[in-house]
């Protein structure tokens, strides 16, 4: 069996980001570190700009349409440890959905490119 050619394409495409996104913010918001962050945030937004951010992210055709990172993240206090958190909760929801471990490392490289908008240690 040959695998498919992109990462957005082996991890089940757009039906499969949406369990992936579903399936991660269950966890995080089981998280009694992570949860108070999100407390007046609507789910049902934030999911979506997730599935877009993460399709553009791994090579789907989406592209992301929502605020620069930076500007949704900085101020609000989140360390490096939540971040760490974060990215912890993402590697266990693509291993519980059976990822391929190239493809999981990978993953968690392209998002933690982004960890200095998100904890603001660059600014
Ligand atoms: C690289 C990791 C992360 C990425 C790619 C990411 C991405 C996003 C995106 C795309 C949005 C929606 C932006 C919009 O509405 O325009 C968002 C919102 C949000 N993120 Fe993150 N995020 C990350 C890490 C984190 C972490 C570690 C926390 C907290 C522990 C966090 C807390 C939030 C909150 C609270 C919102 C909602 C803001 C609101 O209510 O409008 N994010 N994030």
């Amino acid at each position: 069996m040959t695998r498919a050619d992109t990462l957005y394409e082996r991890l089940g495409g757009e039906p499969g980001l949406a369990g992936l996104v579903v399936r991660f913010y269950a966890r995080i918001l089981a998280d009694s570190q992570l949860a108070p962050f999100f407390q007046n945030t609507s789910l049902e937004k934030l999911m979506q700009m997730q599935r877009e951010f993460f399709g553009a992210a791994l090579d789907g055709p989406q592209s992301y349409s929502g605020q620069a990172l930076s500007r949704v993240h900085v101020g609000r206090g989140i360390t490096s440890d939540d971040f760490n958190r974060f990215s912890q909760h993402l590697a266990a929801t693509l291993e519980e959905g059976g990822v391929h471990d190239d493809d999981l490392r990978e993953v968690i490289h392209r998002i933690a490119v982004h960890k200095n908008d998100i904890t603001g240690e660059a600014y």
